[in-house]
């Protein structure tokens, strides 16, 4: 299949088959993950991938996501500034400027690429991918599992293995929602009542998790409360100055 083909009918996996990926195709998923573009060059991430099958079991309570992990490799995509300053360390040189917001958005940044970039990599070779957020509902503990040094920020797991089973393509927001022409325009309430009922008639007719609402719902049940409200103090503890 042509690539953008490929692109436009990801879904996330959840269900694997229980069958190993070869450590040459691994090694593949790796080397794709460290080949995009990075700001400035300074490639600041890291990736850790969990074979410990306690760890693994400690993960998948953590984010909620059982079964996930069960087959295939899991990844946890780290934004890492330490490699940095063991380089400013060397040369006594103060460590300020990576302890900024824009130093960690950097980071996180060249990390997703990174992810991006291994998912995009296996889904053209038919692996299935599912992103694990879930990872930040206990950063603390997370850190404690992989050993996590200063300056550095778990982002996301990102599964990757054979799929078992695959979802209908999620509908995504339309073009005259997301690309705008020469200036910012706000979502028109035209283009969102059209979404929503795009999104209604997915829900409701999708071949599992059936439910009702649209997508407004969805988001207003998402931003109801805050979420993980401890990131920041995970993240003063890290050595990054908000
Ligand atoms: C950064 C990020 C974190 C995510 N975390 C989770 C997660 O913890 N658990 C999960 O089931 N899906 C997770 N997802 C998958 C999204 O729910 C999914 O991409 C979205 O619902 C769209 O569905 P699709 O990928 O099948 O098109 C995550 C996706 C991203 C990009």
């Amino acid at each position: 299949m042509e690539l953008f083909e490929q692109m436009i009918q990801h879904t996330s996996v959840r269900n694997f088959l229980t069958k190993e990926i070869p450590e040459a195709v691994k090694e593949k998923l790796v080397t794709a993950a460290k080949s995009p573009s990075s700001s400035h060059f300074i490639q600041a991430y890291s990736l850790i991938e969990v074979k410990d099958p306690e760890k693994l079991v400690a993960i998948e309570n953590i984010s909620n996501a059982r079964g996930y992990t069960d087959t295939g490799a899991y990844y946890v995509f780290v934004a890492d500034l330490n490699k940095h300053a063991q380089v400013l360390n060397q040369a006594k040189q103060d460590l300020t400027p990576l302890r900024t917001v824009e130093s960690l958005v950097v980071a996180i940044v060249d990390a997703t690429i990174a992810a991006q970039t291994m998912a995009t990599y296996a889904e053209s070779i038919d692996l299935g991918i599912c992103y694990i957020g879930g990872l930040r509902n206990d950063l603390f503990r997370i850190k404690e599992l992989l050993n996590l040094p200063e300056l550095t920020y778990p982002i996301f797991g990102l599964t990757v293995g054979y799929p078992a089973k695959k979802n209908e393509v999620k509908p995504r927001i339309p073009l005259a929602g997301t690309l705008n022409i020469d200036s910012y325009q706000k979502l028109t309430p035209e283009t969102l009542t059209k979404y929503d009922e795009i999104m209604a008639s997915y829900y409701a007719n999708r071949s599992s998790n059936q439910q009702n609402g649209n997508w407004s719902d969805t988001i207003l049940q998402h931003f109801h409360q805050i979420l993980r409200p401890d990131t920041s103090e995970f993240l003063k503890e890290q050595g990054f100055r908000l």
